[in-house]
């Protein structure tokens, strides 16, 4: 083949990636046509974080995000019913909301004073006698996805046909539980939302957080020995570490050690979750209330990001094929004392915000992963996903595709997988299910 000329897409997405052998194709962190593929074969058919109901808590609030590249505002309405509809007039196509967040009656057009009400129905028309009887109010509402809600976390998708959120989830709840629902009174977001830009592919975020410890003890090393007085990360014991994974969404631990939220350096927040764990296990069962503050870091598909009891959590929204914009929320327990729940916060801010030390090592890494493959042979060459690639097990608790080891790709993998299935899937019948769900929603011990 000639290699200055273009190669041809391959007509199954699973060409792009390569299991056995540990590859990924260059290509999926760059190309413009391979990125409005995913916007229609993924972000379009997924169920997407909107908020959490304790930042939407009364009627009239509203956050506005995107589901893709599509702007939404999530709104609680009357009778607390939660709408997540398109934010863009079907007059001539404005914006009916510019605000991040507020409180608000209805939404009305700048343009030309269509207003909205909290179910995203046309209420109003300015002037309306003008159009002379000719529009049909009811049939010129914002389009709306369905909505749904597990534990606290509101959830948006625009595909009627999708299976439902806790289908999409499957025996991922078994490990997000661990999060949302460690204590009674389960979590809360802390007010405001930080908001930045990095000129880097939406997936490099992801994949990160789903299952790349082994950057930290390099990429890392020199941030953390100057929060941790000259201590450097602990590597973890490969024995007593997972990468474990369910359609798609992913969560690396270990099973002995507090490490995760130690990098805040707050003994006292340890000393909390110390505190409440002969409760967790009660609610979780001994093995997750022995995981959860362990070394961990997760992420669901297709782009959401967060450290189990580290206290980030975030959104990676996809701008085009090679810029994203990323969006950061503390979270905490709703029953921490307040002077705990600022500790996290302050942790999370010197750690992961823009500012803060991790962060500013990864962003630039991941825009240095995309922006190399403007080289024409550069992306053509494949990524090495390889790493502990045969370490998979049956584990009696663990439920989903489970590894052994905490340095391994396999987490990776299971995601650029479910990329793959959704990428190539006319139907929602032609996903394929990757392992047997076995979760029933019970403590295991
Ligand atoms: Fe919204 Fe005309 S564009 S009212
Ligand atoms: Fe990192």
């Amino acid at each position: 083949m000639d290699m200055r000329t273009k190669q041809p897409f391959p007509a199954d997405h699973h060409d792009y990636i390569n299991t056995n052998e540990g590859w990924v194709d260059r290509r999926i962190f760059w190309e413009e046509e391979i990125y409005q593929q995913e916007l229609e074969k993924i972000f379009a058919r997924s169920w997407h974080f909107i908020a959490h109901d304790s930042q939407i808590p009364n009627s009239g609030d509203f956050v506005t995000t995107y589901m893709g590249e599509d702007g939404v505002i999530g709104v609680r309405g009357k009778l607390d019913k939660v709408s997540v509809f398109l934010n863009s007039c079907p007059h001539r196509g404005n914006k009916v909301c510019f605000a991040d967040s507020g409180n608000a009656k209805r939404f009305t057009c700048n343009y030309h004073g269509w207003a909205f009400g909290m179910d995203g129905a046309l209420m109003g028309i300015h002037n309306e006698h003008i159009y002379e009887g000719a529009i049909d109010k009811s049939q010129w509402g914002l389009r709306q996805a369905r909505v749904e809600n597990y534990k606290g976390l509101v959830f948006a998708n625009f595909d009627s046909e999708a299976p439902d959120l806790e289908t999409w989830l499957g025996d991922y709840r078994w490990y997000l539980d661990m999060l949302l629902d460690n204590e009674e009174g389960g979590i809360e977001f802390l007010p405001g939302t930080i908001k930045s830009y990095i000129n880097a592919n939406w997936k490099f975020g992801v994949e990160n957080f789903i299952g790349d410890s082994l950057h930290a003890m390099w990429n890392h090393d020199s941030g953390a020995k100057a929060m941790m007085a000259g201590q450097a990360f602990p590597p973890a014991e490969q024995a007593g570490s997972y990468h474990g994974s369910a359609n798609g969404h992913g969560w690396e631990f270990a099973t002995d050690s507090v490490a995760d939220i130690a990098i805040l350096g707050q003994p006292e927040v340890i000393e909390y979750y110390e505190s409440i764990r002969p409760k967790m296990r009660e609610r979780l069962g001994r093995l997750r209330a022995k995981i959860f503050g362990s070394l961990a870091s997760a992420a669901m598909f297709p782009n959401i990001s967060f450290l189990p009891g580290l206290g980030t959590f975030r959104v990676w929204l996809p701008r085009g094929p090679r810029k994203t914009e990323l969006r950061i929320w503390t979270i905490v327990n709703k029953n921490m004392p307040d002077h705990i729940k600022q500790m996290v916060n302050k942790g999370t801010m010197l750690t992961f915000s823009p500012g803060g030390t991790l962060e500013m090592d990864d962003g630039e890494n991941w825009e240095g992963n995309t922006q190399t493959n403007k080289g024409l042979l550069t992306r053509q060459g494949k990524l090495h996903y390889g790493c502990g690639s045969s370490s998979r097990i049956d584990h009696p608790e663990i439920p989903g595709i489970v590894h052994q080891g905490q340095y391994n790709d396999a987490n990776q993998l299971a995601f650029y997988q479910r990329w793959a299935d959704l990428m190539n899937a006319d139907s929602w019948d032609d996903v394929p299910q990757r392992h047997e769900p076995r979760f029933a929603g019970k403590p295991t011990r």
